[in-house]
């Protein structure tokens, strides 16, 4: 073998081992965490509001009809499902119902931002899809900010409670960070 190519060789395997030794000391940590989140449709203080949408809902199919519509929402996270409980943090972003077939879904496009407690200042972001009528949604996190800094991970959402369009999610989060 040339000397240039013993060289090379030399030089691509230090470049190997210095890239593995730097990443396997960014040890990934594993944080789990539940909380509750109030979307609130109805009444004089709604925290999901239409925004966007077909003007006119005409068909049978409701579903069909809802197709379309463009929601912004900034919901209160709390710990306990009581809605006067300490506010954790606040999900904000756009969900869209997105399926005009079979069952009823949304594309949500959410960051859930943390204001008190030991997550405060940090905050993470979903994108997925959300078959709301589905007993337990799992929704992909694909990011975070703070402690959840190159996060990673899942949500399990289960409805608590309804009242008309109201509702009491249950999350329950489990983070892959560093
Ligand atoms: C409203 O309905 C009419 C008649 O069905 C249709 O031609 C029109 O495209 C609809 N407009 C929108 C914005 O959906
Ligand atoms: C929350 O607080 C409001 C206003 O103080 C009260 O009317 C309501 O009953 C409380 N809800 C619960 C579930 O404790
Ligand atoms: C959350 O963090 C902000 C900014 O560091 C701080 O001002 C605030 O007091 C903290 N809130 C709580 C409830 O710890
Ligand atoms: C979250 O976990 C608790 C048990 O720790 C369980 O009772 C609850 O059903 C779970 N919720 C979801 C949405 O998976």
């Amino acid at each position: 073998m040339a000397l240039e190519s013993k060289l090379l060789l030399l030089f691509a395997l230090l470049v190997f081992s210095f890239d593995h030794t730097a990443a396997s000391k960014m040890k990934s940590k594993v944080t789990r965490m539940q909380f509750y989140m109030h979307d609130i449709v109805g009444g004089p203080n709604p925290t999901a509001v239409r925004v966007a949408g077909r003007s006119n809902f005409t068909g049978s199919n409701p579903m069909a009809a809802m197709f379309g519509s463009v929601f912004v929402m900034d919901n209160p996270l709390t710990a306990t499902p009581n809605p006067n409980s300490t506010v954790l943090g606040r999900a904000q972003g756009i969900y869209a119902m997105s399926s005009q077939e079979s069952e009823f879904s949304l594309l949500m496009t959410l960051t859930y931002g943390f204001i008190s407690g030991r997550y405060n200042g940090s905050s993470f972001s979903v994108l997925g899809r959300n078959p709301v009528m589905s007993a337990v949604r799992e929704m992909p996190i694909v990011g975070g900010t703070g402690i959840f800094r190159l996060a990673r991970g899942y949500c399990l959402a289960k409805t608590y409670s309804m009242d008309q369009m109201d509702a009491i999610i249950g999350y329950n989060v489990t983070l892959l960070h560093y």
